[in-house]
């Protein structure tokens, strides 16, 4: 793997003098700020070993570095989902590019069923915590023998969600007037949506909303000691007793909060430091 990373950052060094220090992961909807980034560098998926073809409907696959708001940032657009019969590792391995291209910070944004009946669909939440289901059962990005130059053998997860950065998107989202929830993530490995007793164990849990990626990356952006900050976009409403989720539903909401979800991104990067 530490190849692998090496071989992609050397692709794209070539391509761009731009020294990346946010990177972002945006999820279904929201890939198109990608397209406001100044001084431009675009590197298709395809010229980037162990980068695939992302296959969800709304995801592409290229890695664009520029400036977003005046600050370096490289962005992947598109994601690989663990439902799609990716590894953990396959899942992970542009976070690990992210951090060795020069990013500090990962920003990560997601679609995710809303747990809660007063909550609405658009609703944007910052992510406080996880609750990892896949990697606790055993699906986890950093099984096996440990690389000593990516991380330590046991990283802690309390804190992996910058507190600094939770505070930041806070007063972003009250200066742009959006109403910002915040709570914990919880990730299914999918493809199914959740059954009723799954969403009831889930909010007994303490879980906020819940989705199908997010947890490993952030994972291993904390072992690369990046700091992190976590968006969902509350696509629909996951309720033991609500109508069933569906995916154009998903797309629908992300296409519909797009303009408010992107000032959120572009804010809190102006003012990342
Ligand atoms: N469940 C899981 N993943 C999701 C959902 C959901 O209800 N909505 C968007 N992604």
């Amino acid at each position: 793997m530490y190849n692998q990373i090496v071989q992609a950052c050397t692709i794209i060094q070539a391509r761009t003098s731009i020294v990346p220090r946010v990177g972002l992961i945006l999820g279904s909807g929201l890939a198109a700020l990608a397209d406001e980034l100044a001084e431009a560098v675009v590197v298709p998926y395809a010229d980037l070993p162990g980068f695939h073809e992302p296959q969800v409907a709304g995801h592409r696959g290229e890695l664009a570095i520029g400036l977003l708001a005046g600050q370096p940032v490289a962005v992947l657009r598109g994601r690989f989902h663990f439902y799609e019969g990716y590894s953990m590792q396959e899942v992970t391995l542009p976070v690990r590019v992210l951090h060795a291209l020069g990013c500090t910070t990962l920003l990560v944004t997601n679609a995710a069923g809303g747990l809660h009946a007063a909550w609405q669909v658009g609703d944007i939440m910052v992510i406080r915590d996880h609750i990892f289901l896949p990697g606790l059962a055993g699906h986890h990005p950093l099984l096996g023998p440990n690389d000593e130059r990516l991380g330590p053998r046991f990283p802690p997860m309390v804190g992996a969600y910058t507190p600094a950065l939770i505070a930041l998107a806070h007063t972003t989202a009250a200066a742009l007037g959006i109403t910002l929830r915040e709570g914990v993530y919880l990730m299914v490995s999918g493809p199914s949506f959740e059954s009723g007793a799954e969403l009831h164990a889930f909010r007994m849990w303490g879980a906020d909303a819940v989705g199908m990626s997010t947890a490993p990356e952030v994972v291993v952006a904390s072992h690369s000691a990046m700091q992190v900050l976590g968006f969902s976009l509350i696509t629909n409403l996951a309720l033991p007793d609500g109508p069933p989720a569906n995916h154009e539903e998903v797309l629908a909401a992300g296409e519909a909060a797009k303009p408010r979800f992107a000032a959120l991104v572009r804010g809190v990067v102006a003012d990342s430091r």
